[in-house]
């Protein structure tokens, strides 16, 4: 090997001793009659020496020569440094130069190798190489394995069994928008990647597997945000002969053992709360719960007194900020129109101000008495120094709207503690979701989830389709969604009727999910499942809200490789393979 130890490695124990390292130059000192070199590699930092006079004059022109990033190997003598730096692990010790072998040399990198960096985003996706050198970026890779690791362990120890499934499949029309991959043996036929495993798993437990999982890349084409990327990890799970409190408890299970042996914390249970409740207490089905601020509704207290605006709204439902009587007018003004941007859509916000004197100052102050405000703030447990925002209008859109109110107030006011976790199951989904553009339902969470038995009755009655629930959870951190999943319908004549509803004619649904049915009627036990978003796992661990940092070569956020510069076209020879004619978009 080119070295006996690595840079991250030596310590006092070793002084006397002669080591080789191996690494990158990341900053040399040249003092005259003294050179310092700090070597790097993927376990640390060591100091290297040499002194005019004692040290061998061609190691120090060589030194000389070095510029950052050099791959060089060095031999010495561990010696005690006489300057100790206890901030850095082999800070008590350096060593003293006896050979030195460059490499291979390095261009100037275009960026500090540093753990505060002055490259852009764009530069450092392009020489992404060059950034995961970074200790940050490096530790968020060393936490991805980290987990995957602990993953394995937890579910192999239960008894789930890793399958991989294919990469090529079937485009299907439900979902995200698929990415397709031309087949040359199949001209004008193409194969789709998958959106996630989710009918492999479910024949899985057809065949028998019983427990199921796997570590496996998905494909979604779709807009991409902070948390999303067009190829990303699930961890992929699916049981047999299993009720839903089998699931929601194996899986908490997961998760705790993740916070236990990664970060050495130990969660209470995970609180549940349904849809309804979720929507109806925070306006959101993933509510971030590190924080108050719960929505109340204000209908029977602030309607019929001769304000317009509260009196058409379908609801009236505020928040009360802890301490938010300070906010200036000015604030005020710039929260409002920040509500009104498109993004948001809100058409205003009403405020009151419980003032530490114990007065009441509000924007409506012209259509309500200092009494009817007072009923609000009691309605709203405000104390003096206390903030009321209120907002109105059509019932899910405003819940939605003030969830960004809430969300954003909770993010000024510093309660959004990245080292505070707070998980929560959100169960009982609604099954179908109304599309007013299509003008019809889409599956909430996919065609394949079972309603639930006691609402079963429903699905025939005119109507109601939209009121029945599913056995569908999702498992929400700090406001982020980490993973969800359903108990299956597991027999033809439900899932054919399902499909009937989300609008498939049976000719479709049987060129569609024939295979699935089918196998349902080949003895298909009961089963369910979920899957976690193992990137947004990573950066819920790593304290960030970006998943993109913890993908050692992530897409941009146009979908690009920067790095590979891809998608790409491809060669005219390549198009008449597939028989593909590509549309000149300049036409
Ligand atoms: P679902 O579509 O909810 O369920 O996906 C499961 C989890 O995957 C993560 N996720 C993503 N992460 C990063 N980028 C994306 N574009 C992205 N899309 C989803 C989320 C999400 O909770 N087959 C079902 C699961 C099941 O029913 O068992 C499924 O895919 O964290």
């Amino acid at each position: 090997m080119l070295r006996t130890h690595t840079c991250g490695e030596l310590r006092p124990t070793h002084i006397g001793q002669h080591a080789t390292l191996s690494g990158w130059v990341q900053r040399l000192r040249d003092k005259g009659a003294l050179l310092f070199l700090d070597l790097r590699d993927r376990y640390g930092l060591t100091q290297l020496v040499a002194r005019e006079g004692e040290t061998d004059p061609a190691i120090i022109a060589t030194l000389r020569q070095l510029g950052r990033e050099f791959v060089i190997q060095a031999q010495g003598k561990v010696v005690e440094r006489t300057a100790k730096n206890l901030d850095l692990p082999t800070g008590e010790i350096e060593l003293e130069l006896s050979a030195l072998n460059i490499l291979n040399p390095a261009k100037t990198p275009p960026f500090a190798i540093e753990d505060e960096t002055d490259g852009g985003d764009e530069l450092r996706m392009k020489y992404r190489y060059l950034d995961l050198r970074r200790r940050p970026v490096r530790q968020n890779m060393e936490l991805r394995h980290r987990l995957n690791r602990e993953i394995r362990a937890y579910l192999d120890g239960l008894g789930f069994m890793d399958v991989e499934t294919p990469v090529l499949i079937k485009s299907t029309p439900e979902g995200a928008r698929d990415f397709v991959v031309p087949s040359r043996m199949n001209p004008g036929e193409f194969y789709a990647l998958p959106q996630s495993p989710q009918t492999f798993k479910q024949i899985l437990m057809v065949a028998g597997f019983d427990r199921y999982y796997q570590i496996v890349k998905c494909f979604r084409d779709e807009d991409l945000r902070a948390d999303r990327q067009p190829e990303f990890t699930q961890i992929d799970c699916e049981m047999a002969f299993i009720t839903q409190e089998d699931i929601l408890q194996t899986f908490e299970g997961l998760v705790r053992h993740l916070f236990k042996t990664v970060k050495g914390l130990d969660l209470p249970a995970f609180p549940r709360m349904t849809y309804e409740e979720a929507m109806r207490r925070f306006g959101s089905d993933k509510p971030d719960i590190r924080f108050g601020m719960e929505f109340v509704e204000l209908n029977a207290l602030a309607q019929g007194q001769g304000f317009k605006v509260f009196d058409e709204a379908e609801l009236v439902v505020g928040i009360c900020v802890p301490g938010g009587a300070e906010y200036t007018r000015k604030q005020l003004d710039e929260l409002t129109e920040w509500m009104k941007r498109p993004q948001i859509g809100a058409k205003g916000l009403v405020y009151v101000r419980c003032n530490t004197d114990g007065s009441l100052k509000s924007s409506v102050d012209k259509f309500y008495s200092e009494e009817a405000l007072r009923s609000w703030a009691e309605a709203m447990q405000a104390q003096p120094g206390d903030l009321l925002l209120l907002l109105s209008g059509p019932e899910h859109k405003t819940r939605k709207q003030l969830n960004e109110l809430r969300l954003e107030m909770g993010q000024s006011l510093g309660l959004r503690d990245k080292n505070t976790f707070a998980p929560l199951w959100v169960v009982d989904f609604p099954l179908l979701e109304w599309d007013e553009e299509t003008q019809r339902f889409y599956a909430m969470h996919h065609p394949f989830t079972s309603p639930k038995p006691e609402d079963m009755h429903l699905l025939s009655q005119d109507g109601q389709a939209g009121k029945v629930r599913a056995n569908a959870y999702d498992m929400v951190i700090n406001g982020v969604e980490l993973g969800g999943g359903s108990i299956r319908i597991h027999e033809r004549p439900l899932q054919e009727k399902m499909l009937a509803l989300l609008g498939f004619s049976p000719e479709e649904a049987q060129s569609q999910f024939g295979f699935l049915m089918e196998a349902f009627e080949f003895g298909a036990p009961p089963h369910g499942g979920i899957a976690f978003g193992f990137d947004r796992l990573c950066a819920i661990f790593g304290g960030a809200d970006s998943i993109r940092d913890f993908i050692a070569f992530p897409k941009n956020n146009a979908g690009r490789d920067v790095m590979l510069d891809s998608p790409a076209p491809i060669s005219e020879a390549q198009l008449e393979e597939l028989q593909i004619q590509v549309r000149n978009p300049e036409k």
